[in-house]
């Protein structure tokens, strides 16, 4: 298991990215990194390009211009401007591959069971042995409280109890990554509570995590770096001690403010 301590070496780099849909300009230049062990919070209000951001580092959006690297090798790039494609869909997929993600909206498969929902990518994704995947999937369900879950299908199952399945699924993979847009958004403040202990849990493992969130106590409490996007653009970054306890930009303090009131 990693440590805070092995935090030396970038995971996700992001170098002067631009993003637009159409005409409209969504990322307008951001960069950030997140090392080894790194838990980052992503914070903005709605519309900020928060998502997008995250989809653009899962590879899962194209964007026109900047730099995306996966563990320091930069993804090649054919084309420019709106023509930008990558050039080598294998190397996207192996990357997305070390890159797991979890949405609002937990996305298991509705006709599978929780044990299935887990094991799926790991073995024809990754194409591993069936039950050597089977015990981790297992491990991955008790480890986020649901061992006793694993032959029921989601539908039976509350909101927190999906999200936390949607996670052992994203464990699986083995990840190098874990990319969370809005894990606890669709939930009930009492399930809330269950996803965000486990994702606390994971923070303390020293996984490298980037979670785009409006539960600033959550980002307060588990980041290591928090970056508030304002328009396209980061307005200021930091560690939570200092964005939360002394923003220095106006809107960064409004922003606060609203969702305090909230
Ligand atoms: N597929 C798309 N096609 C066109 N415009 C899009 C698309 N996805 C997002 N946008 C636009 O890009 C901007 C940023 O969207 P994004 O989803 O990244 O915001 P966000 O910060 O995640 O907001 P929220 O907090 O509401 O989830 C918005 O203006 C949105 O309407
Ligand atoms: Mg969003």
């Amino acid at each position: 298991m990693l440590t805070k301590d092995s935090k030396t070496s970038p995971v996700i780099e992001i170098r002067d990215l631009h993003k637009s849909y159409g005409d409209l300009d969504v990322l307008k230049g951001v960069s950030m990194t997140a090392e080894r062990g790194q838990v980052i919070s992503l914070i903005g209000s709605s519309g900020s390009g928060k998502s997008t951001l995250l989809r653009c580092a899962n590879l899962l959006e194209d964007s026109q211009s900047g730099e995306i690297l996966f563990e320091g090798e930069p993804i090649s790039w054919k084309g420019s401007g709106h023509m930008r494609r990558p050039r080598d869909r294998k190397q996207i997929m192996r990357i997305r591959t070390n890159l797991s993600m979890v949405f609002q909206q937990f996305n298991l498969w509705a006709h599978m069971t929780i044990l299935e929902n887990v094991m799926e990518a790991p073995v024809t994704v990754l194409g591993r042995d069936k039950s050597e995947v089977e015990t981790s999937a297992r491990a991955y369900l008790d480890r986020v409280g649901i061992g006793d879950k694993c032959d029921v299908y989601p539908a039976q199952m509350s909101g927190g109890q999906q999200q936390r399945a949607a996670i052992a699924r994203a464990l699986c993979m083995e990840p190098k990554a874990l990319l969370f847009d809005e894990p606890t958004s669709a939930l009930d403040p009492e399930l809330e509570q269950e996803v965000v202990k486990v994702i606390k849990s994971l923070a303390t493992e020293g996984r490298t995590m980037m979670i785009v969130t409006h539960d600033m106590r959550m980002a307060a409490d588990i980041s290591d770096h928090v970056v508030f996007l304002h328009q396209g653009l980061i307005e200021e970054q930091g560690p939570p001690a200092a964005l939360f306890g002394k923003p220095k930009s106006k809107r960064l303090q409004q922003f606060l403010s609203s969702t305090v009131s909230a």
